[in-house]
């Protein structure tokens, strides 16, 4: 048996992060999320299922309002060159074109302090989260959205941009239109088809825009989204209907999006969490699911190396911004974040410019309608006391971070 470890070095300066965002880990929030979430358990047929209330309520969360320079800590002792955090909207601008400027302040402390620990901050400005007072407008159905994001940007540019390193306009803009819009899982629960265009619309418009305001203060800076981009494959590469399919998919749900923004991005931050296998019958996806995360969704190393190798027709840098696995008793995660970056890895040796790889989540969080559940995290949050804790798998990923290389 040949038991020689394989060692895989990453280019100089290669970006090694963890991704958060605001309102999964702050706690103390209230927008349309928080609202939807009290309607949600207060329904007779949710809490007939068995669920307990507080498991979907976001409420403290991980309470990283407060504990931030812990969480720093945690990014430094990780030796992370970069931590992903958002700014929540509804924090800065909880009434129409009226700004919070003690909120501003408690942001400026953060990313200042982040910057005295030599760790380079990428900010989201928008991680599906609305102000009350824009739901109260139809959210992102509604053309003026465009407007209002970009003076919140451009607030936001003016007190805070010197602090900024990367900057993601929005999270994920398709997974906003698809669950709010269109299956009805995301606030506001919607199924129309014609309301999730005009929102498609209003976000690449709102991106482009957002985008011309920072570069217009910070002409080097680096601005993108990040982009959820999963690798679709026919499940029969000779069958001509399930290759044409695949490739529908990939130009819906990956390219589409990209394509109105390709003007306005520095780099490309890309999400890799799917892999779909198409068939031409109902329901269309049949995965092999030979290894599956807590949430049942299949974990497949290799298609981020097909995601990575197609976004390079861009030209541009990549930085995978989330890539990581519901793991609650951390028996997969070691195994899960070396195997993706082998393929990383080997995109890199192809020739695709990536410049970085964030792990999704710095701590375990509250995972939107799935509430407290999921385990994303490198190190376990204590639900009563938010004590924070790292995982055996945290010590690995910090190895690699520290030696810019993994052993296989
Ligand atoms: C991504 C989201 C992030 C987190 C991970 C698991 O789609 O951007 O907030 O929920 O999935």
């Amino acid at each position: 048996m040949n038991n020689k470890k394989e060692i895989l070095k990453f280019p100089k300066n290669f970006l090694w992060g963890t991704s958060t965002s605001a309102y999964q880990i702050e706690g103390g929030i209230t927008n349309d999320w928080s609202e939807w979430e009290k309607k949600r358990v207060e329904s007779k047929k949710f809490l007939s299922s068995g669920k307990i209330a507080d498991d979907f309520l976001c409420g403290k969360a991980c309470d990283s309002y407060n504990r931030y320079s812990e969480d720093l800590a945690l990014v430094k002792e990780l030796g992370c060159g970069a931590f992903r955090l958002g700014i929540e909207w509804a924090r800065i601008e909880p009434r129409e074109d009226e700004y919070d400027q003690k909120e501003i302040e408690h942001y400026k402390k953060v990313l200042i302090e982040a910057r005295e620990k030599g760790i380079q901050t990428v900010v989201t400005l928008w991680h599906w989260t609305n102000p009350l007072w824009l739901r109260d407008k139809g959210g992102w159905t509604n053309p003026e959205a465009i407007k209002h994001f970009s003076r919140y940007t451009l607030k936001i540019v003016e007190e805070l941009g010197q602090y900024i390193d990367y900057w993601i306009t929005l999270n994920e803009p398709l997974v906003h239109v698809l669950n709010g819009y269109l299956i009805n899982k995301f606030p506001p629960q919607k199924k129309c088809p014609r309301e999730a265009i005009k929102v498609f619309n209003n976000l690449y418009k709102a991106h482009n825009e957002a985008y011309k305001i920072i570069h217009k203060i910070f002409p080097y800076t680096n601005v993108s989204i990040t982009h959820l981009v999963n690798y679709y494959e026919p499940a029969r590469k000779w069958n001509p209907i399930e290759f044409f399919m695949a490739k529908a998919m990939h130009y819906l749900a990956n390219d589409r999006f990209l394509k109105k923004i390709k003007n306005y991005l520095d780099f490309i931050g890309v999400d890799y969490y799917f892999h779909d296998r198409i068939v031409c019958y109902p329901p269309f996806r049949k995965n092999l699911n030979i290894e599956t995360n807590d949430m049942g969704w299949e974990i497949y190393p290799r298609g981020i190396y097909h995601v990575l190798l197609k976004l390079n027709k861009y030209s541009l840098p990549i930085i995978v911004m989330e890539n990581g696995i519901p793991d609650r008793r951390d028996k997969k995660r070691q195994w899960f974040i070396p195997a993706h970056l082998k393929y990383v890895h080997k995109a890199i040796e192809k020739g695709v410019n990536v410049k970085g790889y964030f792990y999704w989540s710095l701590l375990d969080n509250f995972e939107w309608a799935a509430g407290f559940d999921p385990k994303f995290g490198l190190y376990e949050v204590d639900r009563k006391t938010f004590e924070r804790k790292a995982r055996p798998s945290a010590r690995m990923y910090s190895k690699i971070c520290k030696n810019n290389q993994i052993e296989i």
